[in-house]
């Protein structure tokens, strides 16, 4: 909570404003049943026409000025709350940014959704009101007290003896009601969770014909949020009745006890209701308060879960140590590498050494899960090794700083994930700008060209999210240009090919190797025919290198090689004989 209220310090003015401007519609409010009594006791129990008439007039000036408080303050709350949510949200996203891909494995999306929207809403409505209901509650409350003791001294006792009772009762169900809503915080956040996964996979969810399961997976967690709430909803519709109970056995009081002293001649009948009103007044801020509290502490909920999100520390982060004018040229060395998900958990990858010149071009091959894509994941510094380390052209890349690091690494990732907007603005995504010249050359050597250019607006067709009006094959060919857009000395394909035919296939590495030349290409693949060509080749069986050499050696050295040969080749002959 405390670092959320340091946000208020930069709105402290705004803030400070609706203060007072709340404050001087408390005064007037307080001013209203004096003058009440005023009008019956001297006007109307006087017979004074003028007198009341002029009473009726301050009256109305005290309501308008009140009214311009209140007004005032309502703006001044709503610019500081609005200005403090917009900040968080903006802290928030930019940390979220800043995370590894170690930190978002440890994330839930549902539960960021939801900090980002309905935690920050929260926060930024208890601002606005906090803002003004924090003052005018608490003036109002002590402001009623001393009133109604000065108009009648006789019955303060009343005030004094239900006072302590209502902030007994309000204290009892606020101790209730907080745990509740804390469930329906939780409640909120499987919702989400829910329906963020689903809407993520509900072309699966439609094919594997899944839709009744995930209804009822909603229902059931839209129902515990329904129940949560009215739960939450029904303790606290009990303060209502009862604050009212206490409110007219303390009138009934009054009248009884007011009466006495009129019909003794001690007391005006105008000072018995402006002593009733401000009885009203003091316990109806008291139950604003209760509530304000109420609503506070679900503030505090909230605004522990947006402090604990800015809290984690990224787990890669660049420091000023680090080198940021590093110029690659493309040597890759591993060094005794490990590395696994979690820290006491089984090793993904074990003891790797294997040197990559600048300019070669490598080829992994491995079974699924054998760990490539977590290899690769490493050069980046998406992961950080367990233990080891790797060089680039003779530099630990920790030393590196990891912007100068990434800029300079091509990496196309295993899933092709487009964004919506043009082909121009996807290809060009990583490099900001990019010339015609350059995003047609990109293009070209991922055979994506032929394909762009049949569209009716060719390089501006719109894509729609997440690129799901391409076929699998021109995704990949997309987002290969994308990568080969940012002309980095390193490029990396993590079976990037995967849903395109052998012969594009074939026709992309030869413009690779045409077009870029001196690049240093890794290339993870299922298919041997896309790495036969390589200067070298990894076989990684269980997270370990088993075999390194070309084509040729691998054929005569490395039995799984030459089984995984087999099975191709063996199975191509048939297809196309
Ligand atoms: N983000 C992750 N968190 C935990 N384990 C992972 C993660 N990604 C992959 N793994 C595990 O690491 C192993 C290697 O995965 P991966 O490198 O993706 O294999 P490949 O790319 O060779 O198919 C697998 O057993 C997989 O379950
Ligand atoms: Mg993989």
């Amino acid at each position: 909570m405390k670092k959320v209220l340091l946000y208020l310090k930069s709105y402290w003015k705004f803030a400070l404003l609706a203060a007072l401007l709340m404050g001087v519609e408390v005064t007037m409010d307080l001013l209203q049943p004096k003058l009440m009594e005023k009008i019956i006791d001297i006007g109307i129990a006087g017979m004074n026409l003028d007198f009341v008439l002029k009473t009726c007039l301050l009256m109305i000036g005290i309501t308008i000025i009140g009214l311009f408080g209140g007004v005032g303050c309502s703006i001044f709350s709503t610019i500081a709350a609005q200005n403090i949510g917009a900040d968080l949200r903006n802290d928030l996203f930019a940390k979220i940014q800043s995370f590894s891909f170690k930190n978002l494995d440890e994330l839930n999306t549902g539960n960021l959704i939801t900090v980002l929207t309905n935690d920050i809403n929260t926060i930024q409505r208890i601002i606005m009101m906090g803002l003004a209901m924090m003052v005018r509650s608490p003036l109002l409350v002590i402001g009623s007290f001393i009133m109604a003791i000065i108009t009648i001294p006789k019955l303060s006792w009343i005030i004094v003896l239900i006072t302590p009772i209502i902030v007994a009762v309000l204290l009892t169900v606020n101790k209730r009601v907080y745990p509740l809503f804390y469930k329906v915080q939780q409640k909120l956040d499987q919702i989400n969770t829910v329906i963020q996964e689903n809407l993520a996979g509900i072309r699966v969810v439609k094919a594997f014909v899944r839709s009744n399961h995930e209804k009822e997976r909603f229902r059931q967690s839209n129902e515990d949020y329904m129940l949560a709430n009215i739960t939450a909803n029904q303790t606290m519709a009990v303060v209502m009745p009862l604050m009212i109970l206490i409110l007219n056995l303390a009138i009934v009081a009054v009248v009884w006890f007011g009466g006495i002293e009129i019909n003794q001649g001690n007391l005006q009948a105008g000072s018995v209701i402006a002593f009733i009103n401000y009885l009203m007044r003091l316990l109806q801020s008291l139950t604003m308060l209760g509530m304000v509290l109420i609503d506070i502490s679900r503030a505090t909920v909230s605004a522990n879960r947006v402090e604990n999100i800015l809290k984690i520390e990224p787990t890669i982060k660049a420091d000023h140590k680090q080198d940021d004018t590093f110029e690659i040229k493309g040597q890759i060395i591993f060094e005794d590498v490990s590395f696994s998900y979690d820290e006491d958990g089984e090793p993904t990858l074990s003891n790797l050494n294997f040197t990559i010149e600048a300019g070669e071009t490598v080829g992994i091959l491995g079974e699924t899960g054998s760990g490539k894509s977590t290899l690769i994941q490493l050069i980046p510094r998406l992961y950080d090794v367990s233990s080891g380390r790797i060089l680039i052209d003779g530099r630990d890349i920790t030393e590196i700083s990891p912007k100068t690091l990434r800029k300079q690494i091509g990496l196309v990732l295993q899933e092709a994930i487009l964004f919506s907007g043009t082909i121009k603005e996807n290809i060009g995504f990583g490099t900001g700008q990019i010339s015609d010249q350059e995003m047609v050359e990109a293009a070209q050597i991922a055979q994506a060209e032929e394909f762009i250019s049949s569209f009716k607006d060719s390089y501006d067709s719109p894509l729609s999210q997440r690129g799901v009006n391409l076929s699998g094959g021109q995704k990949q060919r997309l987002s290969i240009a994308r990568t080969l857009a940012l002309k980095t000395p390193i490029l990396i394909f993590d079976d990037s090919t995967s849903a395109v035919d052998t012969k594009t296939e074939s026709l992309i590495l030869e413009a690779l190797q045409q077009k870029r030349k001196d690049t240093t290409n890794i290339i993870i693949a299922q298919r041997i025919s896309s790495i036969i060509e390589a200067d070298k080749i990894l076989v990684l069986e269980d997270g370990q290198i088993t075999a390194i050499g070309t084509h040729q050696e691998l054929l005569t050295t490395s039995k799984i090689y030459q089984d995984i040969y087999n099975s191709q080749f063996a199975k191509e002959e048939k297809n196309y004989a």
